[in-house]
């Protein structure tokens, strides 16, 4: 039976979906999933080595599965990637579960977070400001569906951001 009290976060890269996510589940007491760790965990490669093997259907068929097991499990804090609100079956599970969170992020605050990551296979170009404005021009619209909160973490630590989500739970 589905377990109705999951704590999900959405949002794009950057965003603070990994980081916030263990700070709250630590300060909820509840357990923290990153849907991405366990994808990663499981399939013994790298999201990117997903990506190169599988494409991005792959992965997504992937992330789709992980998630819909996370979500079936004991209430948790999980943290999903920034693609996972593309597919309308995903977003419908995630508001079954629970509370569906949108940890928005000004864009300036957005790079400055990425700077120097080279894990993520979307943001392999030279310009990334442009990649991840085209990304949150389509999925703006999804994030905001498939939550019942918005978040702003822009302004935030990692821990000030948890303690100031909480609040609004
Ligand atoms: C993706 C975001 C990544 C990861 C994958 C695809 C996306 O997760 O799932 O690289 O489509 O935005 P984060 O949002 O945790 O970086």
């Amino acid at each position: 039976m589905r377990n109705r009290d999951h704590i999900v976060l959405v949002g794009p890269m950057g965003s603070g979906k990994s980081t916030l996510g263990r700070a709250l589940a630590a300060r909820l007491g509840l357990g923290f999933i990153d849907v991405d760790e366990r994808i990663v965990a499981e399939a013994g490669r790298s999201i990117a080595e997903l990506f190169a093997s599988e494409g991005e259907a792959g992965f997504r068929a992937r992330e789709a599965r992980t998630l819909a097991q996370a979500l079936g499990e004991a209430a948790a804090v999980v943290a999903t990637g920034g693609g996972a609100v593309l597919a309308e079956a995903n977003r419908a599970a995630m508001r079954g579960a629970g509370r569906v969170v949108y940890l928005r992020v000004d864009a300036d605050a957005q790079l400055a977070r990425l700077q120097g990551d080279s894990t993520r296979p979307l943001l392999q170009g030279e310009d990334r400001a442009r990649t991840l404005a085209a990304l949150q021009a389509t999925r703006e619209p999804l994030y905001r569906a498939a939550a019942h909160l918005l978040f702003d973490t822009t302004q935030f630590a990692p821990d000030a951001a948890a303690a100031a989500l909480a609040e609004r739970l």
